[in-house]
C-alpha cells in the first residue's frame, strides 16, 4: 500500500516513518515537506536509519502557503495523495515557534484541514491525525480549542475511517529547543511518570506513532465512536497510550 505522512520531519512524524519503512505491506511513503531532510540537516533521521536504503520514502518539497485550488502546493499534494490508502497527519507547531495565536491556529487547525480536504479530493479513504488530550472546541484553553475544532472539521469530512490520537505531553527530542517541555519531560518522565494518572501521563512519541500505524493497518471500519456515534471514527485516548507496550501492538 501507498501512504502519505504530513509532518514527517517532526517528533511523531519521524517515528511514524521509522515504523512504516519496516513494514512489507507499505511500498511507498509520500512525505510532503518544507525542506527535504538529509544527513546534514536531520542527523536524527539518519541515525534512526530511515534515510539510507529506504527507497520507499518519497520526500517532496511543497509550498504549504499555496494550498488554494490554483496553487502549486495544492497540485503537488493532490498528485502525491493519489492512490494513497491513508494520510497520516502529524503537523503542528507552538506559539513560541510562530509568535502568535493566529499563526498557531493556521498551522494546528487550518493547515491539517486544508490538507485533509485535498486528500479527500484525491480519493483517500482513511485519515489519521495527532490531536491532543482535552481536545474540545468549547474548551476555555486555546490549544484544546484548536484541536477540538480540528477534530470536528475532520469528522465532518466523512472519511471512510478517521483515527484521532489524543496524547498528553510527548516524550522525545524535538528538533528545536523547548525548555518548558524539556523540564516537564524531566519532571514527569522516568520512574515518576507512574505516579501520574494515566489520562494525563506523558507518553512517548513512539507510542503515538505505533498507534497511528496499527490503526492504519487495521482501520476502524466497523468501529462506532462512543462519544458522537460516528461510524468509522476511533479516538485513541491518552489513558490507552499510557498503558501501551509498543512491542505488544505489532
Ligand atoms: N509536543 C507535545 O507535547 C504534544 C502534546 C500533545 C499533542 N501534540 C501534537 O502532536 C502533533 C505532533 O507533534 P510533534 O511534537 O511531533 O510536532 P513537531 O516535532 O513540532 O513537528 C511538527 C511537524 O509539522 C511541520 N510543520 C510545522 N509548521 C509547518 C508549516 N507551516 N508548514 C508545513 N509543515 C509544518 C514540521 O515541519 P518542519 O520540520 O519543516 O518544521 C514538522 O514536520 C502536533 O499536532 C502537536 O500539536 C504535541
Amino acid at each position: 500500500m501507498k501512504v502519505a505522512v504530513l509532518g514527517s520531519t517532526g517528533l511523531v512524524g519521524k517515528n511514524v516513518l521509522k515504523l512504516l519503512t519496516r513494514l512489507d505491506q507499505v511500498v511507498r511513503v509520500y512525505c510532503p515537506v518544507r525542506k527535504v531532510p538529509g544527513a546534514e540537516n536531520s542527523p536524527d533521521l539518519a541515525a534512526m536509519g530511515i534515510l539510507q536504503g529506504t527507497s520507499k520514502l518519497d520526500f517532496e518539497v511543497v509550498d504549504f502557503m499555496s494550498l488554494g485550488t490554483e496553487g502549486e502546493g495544492h497540485k503537488k499534494l493532490l498528485a502525491g495523495f493519489l492512490g494513497c490508502e491513508a494520510v497520516v497527519c502529524c503537523l503542528g507547531t507552538t506559539i513560541r515557534q510562530v509568535g502568535s495565536k493566529a499563526e498557531q491556529e493556521r498551522i494546528d487547525t487550518r493547515l491539517p484541514l486544508t490538507c485533509a480536504a485535498i486528500a479527500k479530493k484525491a480519493g483517500v479513504k482513511n485519515f489519521l491525525c495527532v490531536s491532543a488530550m482535552g481536545a474540545d472546541s468549547h474548551s476555555p484553553f486555546f490549544y484544546n480549542r484548536l484541536k477540538g475544532t480540528l477534530e470536528e472539521g475532520l469528522t465532518m469530512m466523512n472519511f471512510e475511517t478517521l483515527t484521532l490520537v489524543r496524547p498528553s505531553l510527548l516524550l522525545g527530542k524535538h528538533n528545536d529547543k523547548r525548555r518548558g517541555e524539556e523540564f516537564l519531560q524531566w519532571f514527569f518522565g522516568g520512574e515518576r511518570s507512574m505516579l501520574v494518572p494515566s489520562f494525563f501521563r506523558p507518553v512517548h512519541a513512539e507510542t503515538v506513532a505505533a498507534h497511528l500505524v496499527t490503526s492504519l493497518l487495521k482501520p476502524p471500519t466497523d468501529h462506532v465512536c462512543v462519544t458522537d456515534k460516528v461510524k468509522g471514527k476511533r479516538i485513541i485516548y491518552n489513558r490507552v497510550l499510557a498503558k501501551t507496550k509498543v512491542e505488544q501492538l505489532f
